[in-house]
């Protein structure tokens, strides 16, 4: 794979390969928040440091995965985190999104309501001179949330999704540590890499699209495939962790440039209405959405990505990922949804104009209908 420092877009991304324990060592200081899951501190044995006070840095664990806005805001309403030099965000996406929020909301800006939405407005004057800086540790492989500037949020209530952003929220410093990855649960792996591989692909059907582009989405292709193959065949993962965590972080960066699209659009209302996790919503419609697709537009172009990717052409990459996402058992999480047929009251949720008109071709509903129905009944016949 070709070395992330060598794509010119990484120039502006500092990324080390660490262990986890060193990096901990090293920010061990009260003027460190650690930002990190309760889940993550009992995995990566920090809970056990902490009781036993060998740890000088505060904690912040108070959020859920898919972090709810209400809950976050109000906290930050009472706490005042300005005072901190350095967040070390230890997680998964939405570990890295709160980490972001935060510094958001202890640098520059402030959470204000506006028409019942939650509105980022910048304050008058800093509240630092400096943002803090932003050091993360990714324990997953694919949110990508690591090289972007967007905070994802969720309003659990209304059943909003909230992506915020300013010009310092990218972390500063974004830490490999392939031990991480080996910690973490299966079902995490597959939702995080399906995640890459979508980030990934969204680019390549994207109205952003550029022929600088074209190496990193082949790169990041190949790697993915290769950590998917591998978790759905049982072989070791271990040879396949440092180019999948390269992988992600090359998505995180092509998805900086254009912007998620349709696949990203359909799969909000999955998450927030029957909480199908952000990996496999964004996943399970690939198939169905790069054929029609290529029906639609270039077809040797995607042909010609899906060939240097080691595929006869582009319809055999899209059977590949069918026969993935089957493998992976991807049709678990939804055995709800075949039995009762809800999710067709959400189609116009499901196109979501900021994510949707980045396509290359334009759905209207009924592409939407249909690309959901055939992506479903091919899980169905798992
Ligand atoms: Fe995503």
């Amino acid at each position: 794979m070709e070395k992330i420092t060598n794509w010119k877009k990484y120039n502006q991304l500092q990324i080390l390969n660490e262990d986890l324990s060193n990096v901990v060592n090293k920010y061990n200081n009260r003027e460190t928040l650690v930002v990190s899951s309760k889940g993550s501190l009992e995995r990566f044995v920090l809970s056990d440091k902490l009781q036993k006070r060998e740890l000088k840095f505060s904690i912040f664990d108070e959020f859920t995965p898919e972090p709810d806005i209400n809950y976050l805001t109000n906290i930050l309403n009472k706490k005042d985190f300005s005072s901190f030099t350095n967040i070390l965000s230890i997680g998964g996406g939405s570990t890295i999104d709160v980490a972001k929020f935060i510094i958001m909301n202890s640098f520059e800006h402030y959470i204000d309501r506006e028409n019942n939405r939650f509105v980022l407005k910048k304050l008058k004057s800093a509240k630092k001179t400096l943002p803090i800086s932003h050091i993360t540790v990714p324990t997953t492989c694919g949110t990508g949330s690591e090289a972007t500037p967007f905070a994802t949020l969720w309003d659990k209530n209304l059943k909003e999704k909230y992506s915020f952003q300013t010009n310092y929220s990218t972390p500063k410093l974004i830490i490999h540590c392939p031990s991480c990855i080996l910690k973490c649960p299966q079902k995490i792996l597959i939702q995080s890499s399906l995640d890459t591989l979508s980030h990934t692909l969204e680019c390549m059907w994207n109205k952003k699209f550029s022929n600088s582009f074209l190496i990193p989405i082949v790169d990041s292709l190949k790697s993915t495939f290769k950590f998917l193959n591998a978790i759905a065949v049982g072989t070791d993962l271990k040879p396949h962790i440092n180019s999948m965590q390269q992988a992600s972080t090359l998505a995180g960066c092509l998805i900086n440039q254009t912007k998620t699209a349709s696949a990203h659009s359909i799969s909000y209302p999955f998450t927030t209405y029957f909480g199908i996790p952000h990996g496999i919503a964004c996943s399970f419609t690939l198939p169905e959405i790069l054929r029609l697709n290529m029906s639609h537009s270039n077809s040797v172009f995607y042909n010609t990505i899906a060939k240097e990717v080691g595929f006869l052409d582009a319809l055999n990459m899209a059977d590949h990922i069918e026969k993935l996402l089957i493998n992976l058992n991807v049709g678990y999480y939804f055995d709800d949804i075949f039995l009762t047929q809800d999710w067709t009251s959400l189609l116009k949720e499901m196109s979501n104009p900021s994510r949707m008109l980045n396509n290359i071709i334009n759905f209207n509903e009924k592409d939407i209908l249909k690309i959901v129905s055939k992506s479903l009944v091919k899980l169905s016949n798992k």
